[in-house]
């Protein structure tokens, strides 16, 4: 993309919504089924939108990052997985799928592999074992503006390299009893891998209450969604998207396809384009 201020450059610090690092943001829930993947790719594809190079990485063993997008699994040893132990020792853009430019925007992903199922017993052999997805993105700081990582169902040593990555996290929930329970051993785990490992802390983004069934006026449609809503709202920790239950949705993955692209006039469509401007202004 041109630079819109001097028109000279692709990218420099003159150009609005520039920024010299890219902000890597971990999607994060050790509880399966919340909206992780669902949040990582329509945030990602509304950023993208924004105009923002963005990088999507499936860290998830089981690849649903990578399935939803219609895209293929990584050939061996040439993945993350290879890059993570130290298999292969080739560029890190070397493993990196383009799948859209909407508008002046990118979105790339770096895809899934078998090994990934693997991978973290193999990476519990290896010294600075919580550090090494964060070294293989530093090569990546200039070329894009966001890099979002899909995470795994699990506080395990993959989910830990995505903390120790981010620079902030975002947490897909969905309003049910057990969301409290699962929110504070995760933010717990933020807490030990911070005094252990990290010199800055992460940034809270906040809570992404997915797949709401709404009854009338937008307010969850049963007591006990309508009384975890109210538990959730008492938290130190904001809610920044509620995206309801909705074909939308599910038609996108369906088709492999982002929701802003797929039905861009939905509401879910805009509650994502909300989330991709607090997330983007929180990083700017
Ligand atoms: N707002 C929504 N409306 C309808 N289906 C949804 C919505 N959000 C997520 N889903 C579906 O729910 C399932 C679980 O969501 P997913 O994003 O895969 O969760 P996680 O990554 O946390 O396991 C997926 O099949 C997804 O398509
Ligand atoms: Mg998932």
């Amino acid at each position: 993309m041109k630079c819109e201020t001097c028109e000279e450059c692709e990218t420099c610090d003159n150009q609005p919504g520039y920024r010299a690092s890219m902000q890597i943001t971990a999607v994060v829930n050790q509880k399966g089924g919340v909206g992780k993947t669902t949040t990582t790719i329509n945030l990602g594809g509304a950023l993208a939108e924004l105009g923002r190079r963005v990088l999507l990485i499936d860290l998830d063993p089981q690849g649903h990052l990578t399935e939803a997008l219609q895209l293929s699994e990584a050939p061996d040893k040439r993945n993350l997985a290879g890059i993570l132990t130290g298999a292969w020792t080739g560029s890190v853009e070397e493993i990196i799928v383009p799948y859209s430019t909407p508008g002046s925007g990118r979105l790339d992903v770096i895809v899934t592999t078998l090994e990934m199922f693997t991978v973290g017993r193999e990476l519990d052999r290896l010294r600075a074992r919580e550090e090494r997805l964060d070294r293989v993105l530093a090569p990546l700081k200039d070329l894009y503006d966001h890099c979002l990582i899909d995470c795994p169902p699990a506080l395990d040593i993959l989910t830990d390299n995505a903390l120790t990555a981010a620079d902030g996290v975002l947490i897909p929930v969905q309003a049910e009893d057990s969301t409290l329970r699962a929110l504070r051993l995760l933010l717990a785990q933020i807490d030990a891998l911070e005094s252990e490992l990290r010199r800055t802390p992460l940034t809270l983004h906040g809570m992404v209450v997915s797949m709401l069934d709404r009854g009338a006026g937008g307010q969850a449609r049963s007591n006990i969604g309508r009384s975890v809503i109210n538990a959730l709202e008492g938290l130190p920790l904001p809610i920044v998207a509620t995206v309801p239950r909705g074909v939308p949705i599910s038609e996108a993955w369906r088709y492999g396809r982002t929701v802003t692209d797929y039905a861009p006039d939905s509401e879910h469509a805009t509650e994502f384009r909300t989330l991709a401007a607090v997330l983007d202004k929180a990083s700017a």
